[in-house]
């Protein structure tokens, strides 16, 4: 456990070559992600996106059914705003790894709890998003997805083109239930992977921060990516606390160091044990 390999193109983090080795050889991975793994990218985690205009609300005020049925515009108009910031985010090297490492092992799944595209955009396919996406809108009285609406009244957020009842957000609100096809395949694949990646997440929302346990329950080698302990930190078999932009990119290296290097293969060997030298 203790043999970590420290590649000088990542520094500061510190991949033990056990997991190295066990993600290099991994038949089925998952990964699960949250907040965090975007935070480099400049999309604020939820604590985080609650400041300047927003600062005086609470999560459960904005992202809620009762919520929207008490104020409708307003969680409108808070969606809208993240919608508007999330034009400019682009993914960074943290979601650009998670593509690499599904290029390299035979079974992967990336289960995410962000709702920001981000993983899509930089490559990632076999992807399932726990809690929907920010960039779509739909109905909410038949859940259609909905492509273009009127302008709507100034108080209210826009209406249906076919029903006339408020649009809102294709995401998955606290107190609902996450899309059962997604939640399924998620779980599915925790029962069945030898390696778990959790990456970005505070794992206190649930269903989401159990799949990890879920995954610890039949065996799987649990690796967390955080720069800060979480409720799962003591089940995980490694803990790296770094930023995942940093983090994610080292554990691709260090499993596959000769495809990181490039043409050039001066990457240092992470497969035998020796660590870099
Ligand atoms: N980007 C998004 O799509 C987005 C943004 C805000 C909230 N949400 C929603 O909010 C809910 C909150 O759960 P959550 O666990 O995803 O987020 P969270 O905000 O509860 O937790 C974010 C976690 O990321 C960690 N973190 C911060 N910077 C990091 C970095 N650079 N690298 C790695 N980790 C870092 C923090 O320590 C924290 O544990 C989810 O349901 C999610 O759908 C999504
Ligand atoms: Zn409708």
């Amino acid at each position: 456990m203790t043999d970590p390999v420290n590649d000088s193109r990542h520094p500061g983090v510190r991949i033990p070559a056990a997991l190295a080795k066990a993600l290099a050889s991994a038949r089925r991975v998952v990964a699960l992600t949250g907040a965090g793994v975007s935070a480099e990218s400049g999309v604020p985690t939820f604590r985080d996106a609650l400041a300047g205009l927003w600062a005086r609300y609470d999560p459960l005020e904005l992202a809620t059914p009762s919520a929207f049925a008490r104020h409708p515009k307003l969680v409108w108009d808070w969606y809208a705003s993240r919608r508007d910031a999330l034009r400019a985010a682009a993914p960074n090297p943290g979601h650009r790894a998670l593509v690499e490492i599904e290029r390299r092992v035979p079974s992967f799944l990336l289960a995410t709890q962000n709702v920001d595209g981000l993983h899509a955009k930089a490559g990632s396919r076999s992807l399932v998003e726990l809690h929907g996406n920010l960039e779509r809108v739909r109905c909410s009285r038949d859940g259609e997805v909905v492509d273009r609406w009127n302008a709507p009244a100034a108080d209210e957020p826009p209406r249906c083109p076919r029903c006339g009842a408020f649009l809102r957000p294709d995401v998955v609100w606290f107190e609902e239930a996450l899309p059962a096809e997604a939640l399924e395949r998620a779980d599915d694949a925790a029962r069945r992977c030898d390696l778990m990646i959790v990456a970005g997440t505070s794992a206190e929302v649930y269903p989401a921060a159990g799949l990890p346990r879920t995954a610890k329950a039949h065996g799987a080698l649990v690796v967390e990516v955080n720069p800060d302990a979480t409720p799962l930190t003591p089940l995980c078999d490694h803990a790296i606390a770094a930023r995942s932009g940093l983090a994610l990119p080292a554990l691709v290296a260090a499993a596959w160091p000769a495809h990181a290097a490039g043409p050039s293969g001066a990457a240092p060997s992470a497969r035998e044990g020796g660590g870099a030298k």
